[in-house]
């Protein structure tokens, strides 16, 4: 089984990127992280980041037929982008909305998710951890599916 793991723009900037509120673990200490437990689940994960929304749209649709479950922090994408939510829409397996601030607790601005009403569910304001419960919650339903 194959899982894909999209990071949306700005999110290669994790480590630097305001730490008070994203923290200081970098994007690349994250993909460590779920690379050493889909290793221990018997899992492999693609990893695409993107600043931009093209090039996430292409990468859902090159994986749509291959992947097990999609886990995507779409950045501030997730506040506006309908042609992500898309592309998320066409594909039938589990899809996983990754936030790791909590954003109901920022700016009204990301309060709003065009994403969550096609997302099988969402993870918010739980720290780079969230990426992992991610991985743990699709690899769990679909054994026990
Ligand atoms: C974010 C929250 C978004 O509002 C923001 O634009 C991001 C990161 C998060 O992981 O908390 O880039 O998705």
């Amino acid at each position: 089984m194959r899982i894909l793991v999209l990071n949306g723009p700005n999110l290669n900037m994790l480590g630097t990127r305001e730490p008070h509120v994203y923290g200081a673990t970098t994007l690349a200490d994250i993909e460590q992280a779920m690379s050493d437990r889909a290793a221990a689940r018997g899992v492999d994960i693609d990893f695409v980041q993107s600043n931009h929304e093209g090039v996430i749209i292409d990468t859902i649709q090159q994986h749509q037929h291959t992947t097990g479950g999609i886990i995507i922090n779409p950045g501030a994408f997730t506040h506006y982008s309908y042609a992500i939510r898309d592309a998320l829409s066409a594909v039938s397996v589990p899809i996983i909305e990754v936030h790791i601030s909590n954003v109901y607790k920022r700016e009204p601005f990301r309060h709003h998710s065009v994403i969550a009403p096609i997302a099988t569910g969402q993870i918010a304001g739980l720290g780079w951890r969230g990426y992992l419960h991610a991985l743990d919650w699709v690899l769990d339903s679909t054994a026990n599916a």
